[in-house]
C-alpha cells in the first residue's frame, strides 16, 4: 500500500502543508512565510509567528490537499514536526494535527525537524549510501550526525555558540543588509575578494568535529567599527526597509572593501563547513554526505563541496526543500509510518528536542 501522509510544519516562522506519497512523491508541498511580519524586527519575534501560524495553518493545509488532489478521507496519516524549535509555533502545527486525527480517525505521527531535513535530502536523491555524514546547516542548527543503516542517528559534531545561518543573519545585520541575511550575502560574496579580509578561523578544544562562529563574527564588528563604515551601512538600512533590492541597488551602496569583507566572511564560514564534512565523512567511513537546511542553498559551499572532488557523492536539496517546508515532514515520517511508530494525544511540543547524543 502506498500512503498518502499530510505533513505539518510550524517550527519557526514559515506555516508548511504537504502531500507526500510512499514517501517520496511530493503531490504539494505549501509553504507560507512570515518574512513581511519579521523583516521589519531583523528576525523572528516567536509571540508575533504563533500568531501568524494560528491565522495560516487552516488554509495552508487547505491548500496543501486541494493542489495533491485528496480528501481528509484519502489520507494515511498526519504527521507533525514535534520539536526542536519556538514552542509557541510548535503548539499550533500540534494542536492542529491531533485535532485533524481525533476527528477524522487517523494515525498521528511526530517527527523531528532535524530528521526533516535530513529526509528532504534523501527523498530528492531517491535514497542514499548509507552509512551516511549528514550536515544540518541553518539559522537555528549547525549539526553533523552520522546515519547508519534503518535511519538511527549519532551526533557527531555541533556549534558552540551561533549556528552558521545566525552569523550570516548577524553579520548581514551589522552592515545594514536585510533579514535573512543568508541569501543577499552570499550573492554579493562573488563580487568581492575572499582573500582580501583575513579573519580568523575557529580553533576547538575538545571536539574537532564542532563549530563555533561567534568569533569570526565579533572579527567581523571589530572590523566595521575600525574602518567608520556607518555612512554606507545607513544607506543600505534604508534601502532594505524598500522591499527586496536587486544586487545593482546594493552595489550602489556597498564599495569593493565592504564586498572584500563579505566575500572573506562566506569563504571562511565554507572553509569551516567544507573542513569538518569531509573530516567527519572520512572518519566513520561514510558512503555518501548529505547536506540540509537553509544554508544548503549557500551557492559557494555547493561549489566547494563539487570543487572538493570528494570520493563519496555529496547531496543537496533543491532551494524549496532546503528551508523549511512540510514535505520533508511527510517524507521523514515514512518509515515510522511503516514500522507503526505512532504518536497519541498526548503528544507535546519538545523546543529542545534532540536527533542524537
Ligand atoms: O532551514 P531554515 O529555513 O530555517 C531554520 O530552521 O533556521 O534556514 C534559514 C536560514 C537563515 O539563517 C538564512 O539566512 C539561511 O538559512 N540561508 C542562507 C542562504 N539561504 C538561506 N545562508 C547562506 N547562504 C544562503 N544562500
Ligand atoms: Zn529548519
Amino acid at each position: 500500500m502506498s500512503p498518502l501522509i499530510l505533513g505539518i510544519e510550524t517550527s519557526c516562522d514559515e506555516t508548511a502543508a504537504a502531500v507526500v506519497e510512499d514517501g517520496a512523491r511530493v503531490r504539494s508541498s505549501i509553504v507560507a512565510s512570515q518574512l513581511d511580519t519579521h523583516g521589519k524586527y531583523g528576525g523572528v519575534v516567536p509571540e508575533l509567528a504563533s500568531r501568524e501560524h494560528l491565522r495560516a495553518i487552516v488554509p495552508v493545509v487547505r491548500e496543501a490537499l486541494e493542489q495533491a488532489g485528496v480528501a481528509l478521507g484519502d489520507l494515511g496519516a498526519v504527521a507533525v514536526t514535534e520539536g526542536p524549535g519556538l514552542v509557541g509555533s510548535l503548539l499550533v502545527g500540534i494542536t492542529y494535527a491531533k485535532a485533524l486525527c481525533f476527528a477524522k480517525g487517523l494515525p498521528l505521527i511526530a517527527v523531528n525537524h532535524l530528521e526533516g531535513h535530513i529526509h528532504a535530502v534523501v527523498m530528492e536523491a531517491g535514497g542514499v549510501e548509507l552509512p551516511a555524514l549528514a550536515l544540518v546547516v541553518s539559522g537555528g542548527h549547525t549539526h553533523l550526525f552520522e546515519v547508519s543503516e534503518a535511519f538511527s542517528y549519532r551526533l557527531l559534531g555541533r556549534t558552540r555558540d551561533d549556528a552558521a545561518g545566525e552569523a550570516y543573519d548577524k553579520v548581514a545585520k551589522l552592515l545594514g543588509f536585510g533579514y535573512p541575511g543568508g541569501p543577499v550575502l552570499d550573492r554579493l560574496a562573488r563580487y568581492g575578494n575572499p582573500r582580501r579580509c583575513p579573519l580568523p578561523t575557529a580553533r576547538m578544544k575538545g571536539n574537532a568535529l564542532d563549530f563555533s562562529f561567534s568569533g569570526l563574527k565579533t572579527a567581523v564588528l571589530r572590523w566595521v567599527e575600525a574602518r567608520g563604515m556607518q555612512d554606507e551601512i545607513a544607506a543600505r538600512r534604508v534601502l532594505a526597509r524598500h522591499g527586496a533590492p536587486t544586487d545593482d541597488e546594493w552595489l550602489a551602496v556597498t564599495p569593493e572593501a565592504t564586498l572584500d569583507l563579505i566575500a572573506s566572511f562566506q569563504t571562511t564560514v565554507i572553509t569551516e563547513i567544507m573542513r569538518r564534512v569531509l573530516a567527519a565523512a572520512g572518519e566513520i567511513g561514510a558512503r555518501s554526505a548529505i547536506v540540509s537546511g537553509g544554508v544548503a542553498c549557500n551557492r559557494g559551499l555547493r561549489e566547494a563541496a563539487a570543487a572538493a572532488r570528494a570520493a563519496i557523492p555529496i547531496h543537496f536539496p533543491s532551494p524549496g526543500l532546503s528551508t523549511d517546508n512540510a514535505a520533508m515532514i511527510a517524507a521523514a515520517a515514512q518509515n515510522k509510518y511503516l514500522r507503526g511508530e505512532f504518536a497519541d494525544l498526548t503528544l507535546a511540543a519538545r523546543a529542545n528536542l534532540t536527533l542524537a547524543h
